[in-house]
């Protein structure tokens, strides 16, 4: 039986809720940080001493020298990227080898594969998902198809493989005659596999439960949130893995009775980039505003992301998948100058009303209940002595509704910005 712990610290909506800046928050008090789903489709901001990185496949647990981070099975992996992300790390003084390690049985993202999400996506016209294009799903795709390539393939034999999996792409592009050229991309990509060969590409399952067997305790660092998972969100505009908690099992290879703490992360109201239904959608003045104080464009592709007040629905359907035991609210500073805040209680359609999250999100209306804004600056606050009165009646109001505690806030994107409830 294990003796450490994988706490898991998971987005609970349509991702970007700033779990990188937790993470990274986190990570002192963990032993290992490992990333168990999605690819550079992710986009984690860390800020700190005025400097921000933008991590994609690499965990955010990379800052702390000491610590050990874990590039998991259940993620896919570009090379071209996954160099690019490491040689800025490394350029700004942190050094990765021998404390990054990659699983052999995580997927290959091929420059083909890019261009079949493109393909696809243009094929689908305006019922496209609106992917970030890094060929997610076809590289997801390929693994359920058991044709894929994986980290471990770059040992053994790699250039045959790789043509051959190439060639079908190809074939598959003819069909669809879709143009496309890659010679500049596929020789970044080759120089990225031979890049990798420098780190340590391991069975990373083995090494985590050893780990845990030893006492460690792991931090799994989610990506994207519940509401894109494959299974539980807003299908088909969703990403192609398993984004709750149950993928932290598959997507590290550890055992349910090993998973400690969840942590669900939210922000003080909501976004979505990408298509796909989004009930709180605002299409006004309030929508804008809430996008350009909270800078909300992503961080992957540079898209706005839509905006609206936070969704209860989701949050509690998200919370019942997850088992999150704990909540921590994001970017409630942007907030700080609103009158009234709302907040979606359910959802209505035709009359109907509903608390419960609908099988086809498509077409249903928020319903609302209004609550007082604070109208105060909250990004300088250190403690929740602080907290203004109305701020604190939100807190307790979601916490009622979620009937789990929120016992992080998070006022402002600096590691600083960050207060733990007493
Ligand atoms: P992730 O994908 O969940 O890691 O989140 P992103 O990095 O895509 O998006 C979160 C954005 O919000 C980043 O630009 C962060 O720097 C920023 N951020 C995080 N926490 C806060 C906060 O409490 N207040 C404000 N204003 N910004 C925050
Ligand atoms: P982080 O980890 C927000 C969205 C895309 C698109 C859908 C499918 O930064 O929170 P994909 O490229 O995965 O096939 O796209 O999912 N999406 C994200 N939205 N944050 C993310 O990651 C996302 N990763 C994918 O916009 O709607
Ligand atoms: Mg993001």
């Amino acid at each position: 039986m294990a003796k450490g712990k994988v706490d898991a610290l998971l987005g609970i909506v349509f991702g970007d809720e700033g779990k990188g800046k937790v993470v990274d928050v986190f990570t002192p008090k963990y032993d290992i940080v490992a990333r168990f789903a999605g690819g550079p489709n992710a986009g984690h901001t860390i800020i700190f001493e005025g400097k921000k990185f933008v991590l994609r496949s690499i965990p955010s647990g990379i800052f702390d020298k000491d610590k050990v981070n874990i590039i998991g099975n259940g993620c896919v992996i570009a090379p071209d990227l996954f160099m690019a992300e490491a040689q800025e790390l490394e350029a700004a003084g942190y050094n990765l080898r021998g404390r990054l390690h990659i699983s052999k049985r995580a997927h290959l993202i091929l420059p083909t594969h890019r261009v079949l999400d493109r393909a696809y996506e243009a094929a689908k016209g305006k019922n496209k998902v609106g992917t970030t294009g890094k060929g997610i799903g076809p590289t997801y795709s390929e693994k359920a198809s058991r044709t894929g390539l994986r980290v471990g393939d770059i040992l053994d034999n790699f250039q045959q493989k790789y043509e051959t999996l190439k060639a079908r792409h190809a074939q598959i592009l003819r069909d669809l005659n879709y143009e496309y050229d890659i010679s500049d991309e596929e020789k970044k990509w080759l120089e990225g596999v031979e890049y990798m060969r420098g780190f340590q590409l391991t069975d990373t399952e083995i090494e985590i439960n050893k780990a845990l067997a030893e006492g460690k305790n792991v931090l799994a660092e989610g990506a994207q949130g519940t509401m894109l998972d494959i299974d539980h969100g807003t299908y088909p505009f969703v990403s192609s893995s398993n984004t709750v908690s149950g993928g932290v099992c598959t997507g590290l290879g550890v055992g349910p009775n090993a998973i400690g703490e969840i942590f669900g992360i939210f922000k003080a109201y909501s976004t979505r980039v990408g298509s796909g239904p989004f009930p709180v959608e605002l299409f006004d003045e309030t929508g804008d505003k809430i996008r350009e104080i909270g800078h909300e464009y992503g961080a992957v592709t540079g898209r706005n992301r839509r905006c609206g007040w936070v969704d209860l629905v989701a949050l509690k359907y998200a919370i019942m998948i997850n088992g999150v035991t704990q909540l921590i609210m994001m970017k409630s500073d942007v907030l700080d100058g609103f009158d009234t805040i709302k907040a979606c209680v359910a959802y209505e359609k035709d009359g109907v009303v509903t608390a419960d999250m609908p099988y086809d999100t498509e077409g249903w209306k928020a319903v609302y209940r209004e609550l007082k804004g604070w109208k105060s600056d909250l990004t300088n606050l250190t403690s929740e002595s602080q907290f203004p009165q109305a701020f604190r009646d939100y807190i307790s109001f979601l916490e009622q509704e979620a009937g789990i505690p929120i016992t992080i806030v998070s006022v402002g994107p600096d590691r600083a910005q960050t207060i733990v409830r007493g």
